[in-house]
This record gives C-alpha cells, structure tokens and sequence, in this order.
C-alpha cells in the first residue's frame, strides 16, 4: 500500500510501505529525512511524531495506547487532535493511499 508523507513546507512523497510494517520504518527505508524513529520503534523518543492528515484519522484511530498519549507531550512540535507517533501505526491494506504530514522538527 501507497503512503504520501508531506513535509512541513509541501514536498510530498509517496512511497510503499508493506502491510505490518509500520509508518516509522517506511518512512526511514524510503528516506524521510522528517521522521528520525531514534528509539527504533521502543515507544521512548517522540521523534516519529506525524500528523494523520483529516481525511484519514478516523481510518487510522487515536493514540494506540496511553503511553503512546504521554510521549506524544514530549515531542519536538505543537501536538494537535490528528498527532500520531509513527512507529505505532501499522500498514494495513485499509489505510492504501493514506496521506501522513510531517513536523517541521521531532526536537
Ligand atoms: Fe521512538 Fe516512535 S520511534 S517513539
């Protein structure tokens, strides 16, 4: 399934991310530089913070579980409603086409 991740200043880029794997490690493997995923998926960093574009967010659901929500307080950039931590999302052949927006910083 088709991801397009879109930076803070419009570049977007649709990569493939495969069903299971999660929105962290696609965006590392197909070079987006905007998702850091510095605990390797450990729900410890922050630093894959994104933001499930609206279109997507009932889709895609809210924070998986309250560690995910605590963490989330500590990422780099303002946290909105749509505000997910990447490496918790995982790739299912329902969310082909989904639209993820990245922050201008994960620090
Ligand atoms: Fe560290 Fe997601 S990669 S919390």
């Amino acid at each position: 399934p088709k991801v397009t991740f879109v930076a803070h200043d419009g570049r977007a880029t649709e990569v493939d991310v495969p069903v299971g794997e999660n929105l962290m490690r696609g965006a590392l493997y197909n070079g987006i530089e905007e998702i850091v995923g510095e605990c390797g998926g450990g729900l410890s960093c922050a630093t894959c913070h994104c933001y499930i574009d609206e279109d997507w967010t009932e889709r895609v659901g809210s924070p998986a579980s309250q560690a995910e929500e605590e963490l989330l307080e500590s990422a780099g950039a303002e946290v909105r409603p749509t505000s997910r931590l990447s490496c918790q999302v995982d790739m299912t052949e329902a969310l082909d086409g989904l639209v993820v927006h990245t922050p201008e910083t994960q620090y």
